[in-house]
């Protein structure tokens, strides 16, 4: 079954096309990653589909419904969530109080003055919760910028997954990580539960072959090619255009 579709998916900036006629088909509960050369299109594809950037032409369905040109808080609402490229945690406060935040921007008004008691601690076990899944409740105290940079990446993860949403979409979660972070970010994304489904940006091919069940690769804006990892490896195109440069 299909969950996300985008068909002849269009971004312009001016005469460039940042995305141009992208038509993609991601199952649910598969692990896909976008993959492609610096300004593919991938952030833009990302954009898109998370609310923060209108596409040009072409449309976004989502289970069905035909999401394009929302704004990001409704596609979050409707069960969209992501992570940016770069960090967007507030490094002064700490680690509980950031995942608290993004709790009650899903289950309340966050600017509003009082929470009724009973519902605080319900906010609080949850925030606990998904600090626990992401490993990092014993470090729940800290603020956010005493945490190694691939800590910080994982509760950019948790904050996503504060929402509770169907479809996870993650811009190069693994970029400017360690090996060591990288392998637990692996192991951090293959244990998340397949009633998921996650739309990954990744330039390291280690943790794309070891993640996805498909990849798609952009080039210049463009879907190139689609396919398993296996039909990926064997594609002439992809290896003269992006694998081939990249050894
Ligand atoms: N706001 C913008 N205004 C003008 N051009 C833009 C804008 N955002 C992106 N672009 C251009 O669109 C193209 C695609 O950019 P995008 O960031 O989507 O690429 P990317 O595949 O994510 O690259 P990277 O691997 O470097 O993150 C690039 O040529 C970029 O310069
Ligand atoms: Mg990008």
């Amino acid at each position: 079954m299909s969950i996300l579709r985008t068909v002849d998916l269009t971004r312009s900036f001016g005469s460039l096309l940042a995305t141009d006629s992208v038509s993609l088909d991601i199952q649910a509960g598969e692990r896909h990653a976008i993959i492609g050369p610096n300004g593919a299109g991938k952030s833009s594809l990302l954009h898109q589909l998370g609310g923060q950037l209108r596409p040009s032409s072409g449309r976004i369905y989502f289970k069905d419904s035909d999401i394009t040109g929302l704004g990001p808080e409704r596609i979050c609402r409707l069960g969209i969530s992501r992570t940016f490229q770069t960090s967007n945690l507030f490094s002064r406060l700490s680690v509980l109080e950031n995942v608290r935040l993004a709790v009650l921007s899903r289950r309340g008004n966050p600017l509003a003055p009082f929470v009724p008691l009973a519902r605080l601690g319900a906010i609080e076990a949850r925030s606990l919760e998904i600090l626990e899944m992401v490993g990092l409740a014993g470090r729940k105290a800290d603020p956010v910028r005493n945490l190694s940079y691939g800590e910080q990446r994982q509760i950019e993860i948790a904050i996503a997954l504060a929402t509770e949403p169907e479809l996870l979409l993650l811009d190069e979660p693994t970029a400017g990580m360690s090996p060591a972070e990288t392998a637990r970010m692996i192991e951090f994304v293959a244990r998340l539960p397949r009633t998921l489904t996650v739309l990954m940006i990744e330039h390291d091919m280690q943790v794309v072959f070891s993640l996805a069940d498909r990849i798609t690769v952009l080039h210049y804006g463009r879907l190139l090619a689609t396919g398993t990892p296996g039909e990926i490896t064997a594609n002439k195109d992809v290896q003269d255009i992006y694998l081939g440069s990249a050894h």
